[in-house]
């Protein structure tokens, strides 16, 4: 597996590619799947319906690795917390009150779906396919069960996080422990590697970064390794600027995504030698096509050659990008 490969540190050449949000509204089939399934929720926790949303893209494209089709957002429902998906508005959930209201050990009987979709999935892909596993980091995901929805920058988060440290540390303690079980099991399950998805890294203060950002993810990392010594993970700590490298550097992370705005040399730079980087094309030059994308392709290729690398964009695919660009995006790399 080309993705494995590189992150054990061995360059190849193109870079392995895949997605963020590779399975989803932008594919015709996707949004057939998920008529069948009734509504999103339903999808992820249909391990036939949620392997099958996974495959549609490699089949179509070829990329180096799927990603398990569920949401950062099944864990804390698996904890107790009420989630719905408003049509055409994301996620909703109970602004969490008491710690008292989630329940650690009711989790992993409400994700087993998840995990058996993974075990489907390592069956049914082709050998050089990696399967990758994920789960939100605890700031991001404690952001949606603070607010209770996304769409701004998290003030009751933010907020809780200076005025009641006990409750936000406390809920930390809770999310650790619940994602390296949930992370755990899916590499038991055949997960080949993982992806800890820090999408709201950037609304922190340094100090908040430091205790709700870097220092839970450490000890994820730290116990994934501790009982899966070969899994690699890759941590994606959106829009974190200058709080990278220390990210990079204090977490033990193996590999890390960068945003759209993160320029990759400078980033290289500033990492520790060695740092495997994933990223970094403008989904909206993925939409847009035509010279823009391809001198954007050149260049990121171009600074990367020779490096262990994983191609992939800044953020999610959006759903309105026509299928053709990614046909040929995926051209202009294998021509490289
Ligand atoms: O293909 C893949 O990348 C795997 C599946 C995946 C989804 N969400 C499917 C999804 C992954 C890895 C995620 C992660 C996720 N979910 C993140 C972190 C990455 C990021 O985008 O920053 C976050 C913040 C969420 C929470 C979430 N889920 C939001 C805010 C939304 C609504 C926004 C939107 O795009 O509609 C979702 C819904 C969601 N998750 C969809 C998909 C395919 C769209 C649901 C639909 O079909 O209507």
């Amino acid at each position: 597996m080309r993705l494995i490969s590189t992150l054990n540190g061995q360059a190849s050449w193109p870079p392995p590619t895949w997605l963020m949000r590779q399975a989803g509204r932008y594919l015709p089939e996707y949004r057939a799947t998920r008529a069948q399934a009734g509504d999103f929720i339903s999808l992820c926790l249909n391990p036939a319906l949620a392997e099958e949303v996974t495959l549609q893209p490699i089949r179509k494209f070829g990329f180096d690795a799927a990603i398990l089709f569920s949401d950062i957002l099944i864990l804390p429902m698996a904890l107790g917390q009420g989630l719905r998906f408003a049509e055409g508005e994301g996620p909703r959930l109970p602004p969490l009150e008491t710690l008292s209201s989630l329940s650690l050990s009711a989790a992993p009987g409400i994700y087993a779906p998840v995990l058996e979709t993974v075990s489907r999935l390592r069956a049914s892909l082709p050998r050089e396919t990696a399967l990758i596993g994920f789960a939100g980091s605890p700031a991001t995901v404690a952001c949606y069960m603070l607010d209770g929805q996304g769409g701004g920058d998290f003030p009751r988060t933010r907020r809780l996080a200076y005025e009641d440290p006990g409750f936000v540390d406390g809920l930390m303690e809770i999310m650790v422990e619940a994602t390296i079980g949930y992370l755990s099991g899916q590499v038991e399950a055949g997960a080949n590697c993982l992806m800890l998805f820090e999408s709201w890294a950037g609304i922190f203060a340094p100090q908040i970064f430091r205790r709700l950002v870097i220092s839970p993810t450490k000890r994820i990392v730290s116990a994934l390794k501790s009982r899966h010594p070969h899994v690699k993970l890759i941590g994606f700590p959106r829009l974190a600027g200058l709080m990278l490298a220390e990210y990079v550097h204090e977490t033990g992370i193996d590999a890390v995504g960068l945003d759209t705005t993160t320029d990759l040399q400078a980033a290289q730079a500033a990492c520790p030698p060695g740092t495997i980087f994933q990223g970094n094309l403008d989904p909206l030059l993925l939409k847009l096509g035509g010279p823009a994308m391809e001198e954007a392709v050149a260049r990121i290729l171009d600074s990367v050659k020779g490096h262990p690398h994983i191609f992939n964009l800044g953020h999610g695919i959006t759903p309105d990008v026509p299928e053709a660009n990614v046909a040929r995006l995926m051209e202009l790399i294998r021509a490289a």
